[in-house]
């Protein structure tokens, strides 16, 4: 079989090197990869939201499956394009994909739906906004609602942050248009989980979960990131958990979807908070989660490509998959300056060495090759240190030990990963 696989980050070395073991495949493609990629696929000049240039590469090399890894080639419709060339995608279509795109829209379908969530209120009107977070007092959620690279979230604790949020989103524009609208939410406590949910537009099958740790610094300090390390699986999320998830969300949400006429197949990326009541969506996405996906993919025992195959063709039924029970666990290693603007070109030295820990696995987010061939840093998130081992205790020393290993000054990483759980 052969595969395309779309994207360039750490994620997506997760998923080509899983895809290249497979027995199925003969050849795997990635568009547009990075170095560490290039071990696993034949890496192509494309951008990841280039969607006639990824269809008409497709088109033309016999590719049977499109991957898409980000969410962006879904919003934009490349699973709709494959569909209309004939060629399977993994990734749901344009419509489906509003899951991630519109909160508004999420919020509406998991209303629908039943699932437990969040009580929130949209708002077109800035005066209308500020007036409801008076009357509903703070702590207070308020979101952009379109997309805003993940950075269109103020959970305020007080009045004054939540009015403030409401300026700079709606009237500030700092999100551009994805400010127009705002969804104000209840603020919900507990801890955070991701849980991942392999879908074929009407069957869904639980993957796995993990834990990310979204701000830049030790203790949950400082701003915002796309996830600064990853573990799996979360003790806090158990067994019961994951059941009370795929029976009153994912499910009930797959059956909404199919009903609205955009039936929902990839894989479905459910953020959660583990309240004192029990798991709540937060929000969700549509597709893995990065660096949540190097997490699984340590820990996935099974065969990843018929899989990701059959949730493309729309039957899931008879796959299973296996997941080793040992911990995973990923440390970002990310440039100086991240999340905010970062240098690029630095050389990073003892990716050997760190590669050669026993458990461990380099995966590359934000690496580039220099004049001489090196590997060079060239984004925020820049490498993603994975170990697994028998305990989660051990995986993360394998994985600072992996880290200690590397010779790069300009790089950064947060030493408590998985603080949560050790
Ligand atoms: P989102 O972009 O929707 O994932 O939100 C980013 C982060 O904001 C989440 O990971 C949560 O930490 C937090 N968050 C979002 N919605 C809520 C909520 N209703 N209550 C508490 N925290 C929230
Ligand atoms: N790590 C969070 C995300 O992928 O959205």
């Amino acid at each position: 079989m052969k595969v395309l696989l779309v994207g360039g980050g750490g994620r997506e070395h997760a998923l080509a090197w899983r895809i290249a073991e497979s027995p199925l495949l003969t050849k795997l493609w990635c568009a547009p990869g990075n170095p560490g990629i290039a071990a696993h696929a034949e890496c192509v000049a494309i951008g990841a939201e280039d969607i006639p240039a990824l269809v008409g590469f497709a088109r033309e090399n016999g590719v049977d499956l499109v991957v898409a890894g980000p969410e962006a080639p879904l919003t934009l419709g490349l699973a709709d394009a494959c569909a209309e060339a004939g060629i399977a995608c993994f990734g749901p279509g344009k419509a489906a994909a509003m899951l991630e795109g519109s909160k508004t829209f999420t919020k509406e379908v998991l209303d629908a739906a039943g699932a437990p969530t969040a009580a929130w209120k949209r708002f077109d009107d800035p005066a209308a906004a500020r007036a409801y977070v008076r009357e509903q007092g703070a702590p207070i959620v308020v979101k952009a609602d379109g997309l805003a690279a993940g950075k269109g979230v103020v959970v305020a604790a007080t009045l004054e942050e939540a009015e403030a949020a409401i300026a700079d989103i709606m009237e500030s524009r700092v999100h551009g248009a994805a400010g127009a609208r705002v969804v104000i939410e209840e603020c919900m406590m507990g801890e955070e989980a991701s849980f991942f949910a392999l879908c074929d537009g009407e069957r869904a099958l639980p993957l796995a979960a993990a834990q990310d740790h979204k701000r830049v610094g030790d203790g949950d300090t400082g701003p915002n990131t796309g996830g600064m390390g990853a573990y799996s699986p979360p003790p806090a999320f158990t067994d019961a958990m994951r059941d009370e998830v795929m029976a009153r969300v994912v499910n009930p949400v797959l059956a909404e979807m199919a009903r609205r006429g955009s039936p929902f197949r990839g894989v479905l990326f459910v953020g959660l908070m583990l309240t004192a009541t029990g798991p709540r969506v937060i929000e969700f996405n549509v597709r893995f989660g990065d660096p949540e996906c190097q997490a699984l993919m340590m820990r996935l025992r099974s065969d990843l490509l018929p899989a990701l195959l059959a949730s493309a063709r729309g039957d899931l039924s008879g796959v299973e998959l296996e997941w080793s029970a040992d911990p995973s666990l990923v440390v970002v290693m990310a440039a100086r300056g991240y999340p905010g603007a970062v240098k690029k070109g630095d050389p990073i030295g003892g990716l050997d060495k760190a590669a050669a820990i026993p458990g461990v696995r380099v995966f590359h987010a934000g690496t580039a090759r220099g004049a001489d061939g090196a590997v060079v840093a060239s984004g925020g998130r820049v490498l993603g240190i994975g170990a697994i081992a028998g305990n989660l205790r051990a995986a993360r020393e394998a994985a600072y030990a992996a880290v200690d290993a590397l010779d790069w000054p300009g790089g950064f990483c947060r030493r408590d990963i998985a603080h949560r759980a050790l």
